[in-house]
């Protein structure tokens, strides 16, 4: 039997059910008028590796699709071309075929730096200005960010983290501007800094957050967290009572979504209010 026209991806992680993924491509999908899906596919730990596998061989009509915990790690080490983002960051999100191999990416860093330009036109640096960034975690989410804004050409990219070892980890894996610093130094550093990120998991589900002095923040600065439940964190209040300008994280999740539909469905989806407002109502 032919194979049909339609083209089909993926999203796998475990859990997977509450993934937004499968609402914001479907989305696309009825708005382009494509004909393609896009499903949630449950795994255990130990099925990703047979599942990668139908894939290439074609047993399974899939394109590519989406990877998320606990098996970006894996796809990393599966997958059997990585592009230079995902070598970089050391992690896959994103699978695709191309002339016969699957191709791993990494599209966070991506989707990070897009929603910042949705809500900023003036935070990444311009050639030869200097511009520093306080990072606050370092775990599995700060990685794609922290390259993110070395690549930027922030001169400074400061890295606090409740263990230090692991930000020191970091700094020394990923290099260029990233500087590793203890948490009691956090108001120092964020003197004159011109954005501040929070990739650490604090203030998920409202939970406390310490009280940082956004105000010494540089003139213009901005204050992000990747948090987005709820969408305005503690640390989004706090600097948004300062007066410094806040860009909460959820759409990094709608923008790190626009490389892979593209490789997967052949056109580049755009983000917009509407699918904003359609996915966080869902
Ligand atoms: P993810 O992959 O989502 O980044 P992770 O790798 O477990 O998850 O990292 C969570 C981040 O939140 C880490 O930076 C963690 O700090 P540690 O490296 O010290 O664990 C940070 N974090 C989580 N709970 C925290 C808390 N109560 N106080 C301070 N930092 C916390």
């Amino acid at each position: 039997m032919a194979k049909s026209d339609r083209k089909n991806a993926f999203v796998t992680g475990f859990p997977i059910k509450q993934s937004k993924s499968p609402l914001i491509h479907s989305y696309w999908l009825e708005q382009l008028g494509l004909n393609g899906t896009y499903k949630a596919v449950e795994l255990e730990e130990d099925g990703f590796a047979a599942f990668l596998a139908s894939i290439k061989s074609g047993e399974l009509d899939l394109e590519g699709g989406n990877v998320t915990m606990p098996f970006k790690e894996q796809a990393f080490k599966l997958v059997d071309r990585l592009d230079d983002i995902a070598k970089k960051i050391g992690a896959v999100n994103t699978i695709y075929k191309k002339d016969g191999h699957l191709w791993g990416s990494n599209t966070d860093g991506y989707g990070f730096s897009a929603n910042l330009d949705d809500f900023s036109s003036d935070w990444k640096p311009k050639s030869g200005q200097n511009k520093r960034a306080v990072v606050l975690g370092a775990g599995g989410a700060s990685r794609a960010i922290l390259y993110a804004l070395s690549d930027l050409g922030f001169k400074e990219v400061l890295l606090f983290n409740r263990t230090f070892e692991r930000a020191k980890g970091l700094e020394l894996e990923l290099g260029g501007p990233i500087q590793a610093c203890y948490m009691a130094d956090i108001d120092k550093g964020l003197q004159n800094a011109d954005l501040f990120v929070n990739t650490s998991s604090l203030g998920m589900h409202g939970s406390d957050v310490p009280d940082l002095d956004f105000k010494k923040m540089a003139k213009g600065a901005l204050v992000t967290d990747i948090v987005y439940s709820p969408l305005k964190t503690k640390f989004l209040q706090n600097a948004e009572h300062k007066g410094i300008k806040i860009a909460d994280g959820f759409g990094m999740l709608l923008h790190q979504a626009v490389p892979g539909f593209e490789h997967w469905f052949g056109q580049r989806p755009e983000v917009t209010v509407k699918l904003r407002q359609q996915i966080l109502s869902a």
